[in-house]
Parts: structure tokens; C-alpha cells; sequence
């Protein structure tokens, strides 16, 4: 099952990157519960949620920019355009390809339909770097923290921060009720 496969390869990839790991573990059980909302879209989602950063892979890496370098490795791997897709564009990725004058590599990859992109980036946002449940903004907040403020990603996620939480909220606002609600 193609699940199946793209978990054993981002835990391949990742396996020097333990918190990665964690974190995109994280990113995969939030898109299990988007998922039967999607219908079968749900199965890409889920896939591209597993493999979301295998851009820090350290066999991956080629520009910097890890929205991009997953997607160009994961198509190298034959992986589908739409999975591609939404790895090139998950959160910040525009704002940073824009920063790092990358745009053009970013439009390799069809900007993914618009309701996955907040899935995928709702699912990023409310996963802590180290696999905890986060709401979306105090995660936004660590990453301003973790990066100096000259540093590109500081300067794109504050650029984006309104933008993804619109985003987040987005998802949220269709999320069905669940009973004991949602970890966010
Ligand atoms: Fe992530």
C-alpha cells in the first residue's frame, strides 16, 4: 500500500533526524483525521503528510529549500504530481522560495487545489518540531524564535503568518465534531 511505502521511506530518509521523524509521524496521524472528510483524496494527503520533510533528508538536500529539494527527490522516485505538489508547496514554501529567489524551481511543481493545501498545512502547523500537538499559532511563534530574524525562514514565515492562519482556521472551521474535540 502506498501508505505504507512512503512511511518506510521518510523513516529511511529521516532516520538521522529523529525529531523530524517525530514530527512528521505527527503530520501523518493529524491528516488521518482529515483524511475521511476527503474521500480519495484522503490517500494522497496522508502520503504527503508522511513525506512532507524528507527535503532535510541529508541525501535530498540540493538548493536548501526543503518544500522543494522533497519534491524534486520524490519525483525522481516517481511519486504522483499531486503528492509532489503539495510536499513543493506545504506552509511557508512560497514565501521562502521567494526569498531564496527560487520561485521558478517552486513552479517546477502545479500548485496543489487549494483545500489540500490548507490540510497539509494545517497538519504541519499543529505538530511541534519534536511530534507534541501545537495550536498554529504558538508553532508559528517557535519558528519565529528558532531563526534569527535575518534569517530567510524567519523573514518568510513572518511574511506568511496571517496567510497560514487563515489557513489553519480554515480547516478548522470544517472540521466535524468529534467527541472530546480535537487536540488543538
Ligand atoms: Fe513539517
Amino acid at each position: 500500500m502506498q501508505l505504507e511505502v512512503a512511511h518506510d521511506l521518510a523513516d529511511r530518509l529521516l532516520s538521522e533526524l529523529p525529531d523530524r521523524w517525530a514530527h512528521s509521524q505527527r503530520v501523518l496521524a493529524q491528516a488521518k483525521l482529515l483524511a475521511p472528510d476527503l474521500g480519495a483524496r484522503g490517500a494522497p494527503l496522508m502520503v504527503s503528510a508522511v513525506l512532507h520533510d524528507v527535503g532535510y533528508a541529508p541525501s535530498a538536500v540540493d538548493t536548501g529549500q526543503h518544500m522543494i529539494d522533497g519534491a524534486r527527490y520524490l519525483a525522481r522516485l516517481g511519486w504522483p504530481p499531486l503528492v509532489c505538489s503539495l510536499v513543493a508547496y506545504h506552509s511557508s514554501s512560497e514565501w521562502e522560495a521567494a526569498e531564496l529567489g527560487l520561485s521558478r524551481d517552486l513552479a517546477e511543481f502545479e500548485r496543489p487545489p487549494s483545500d489540500l493545501l490548507d490540510a497539509i498545512t494545517f497538519c504541519d502547523l499543529t505538530s511541534g518540531p519534536d511530534g507534541a500537538l501545537v495550536d498554529a499559532t504558538g508553532r508559528l511563534d517557535e519558528v519565529l524564535c528558532r531563526y534569527a530574524p535575518g534569517h530567510v525562514v524567519h523573514r518568510a514565515v513572518a511574511a506568511a503568518r496571517p496567510t497560514l492562519l487563515a489557513m489553519v482556521e480554515r480547516v478548522e472551521l470544517g472540521l466535524a465534531p468529534r467527541p472530546g474535540g480535537y487536540p488543538m
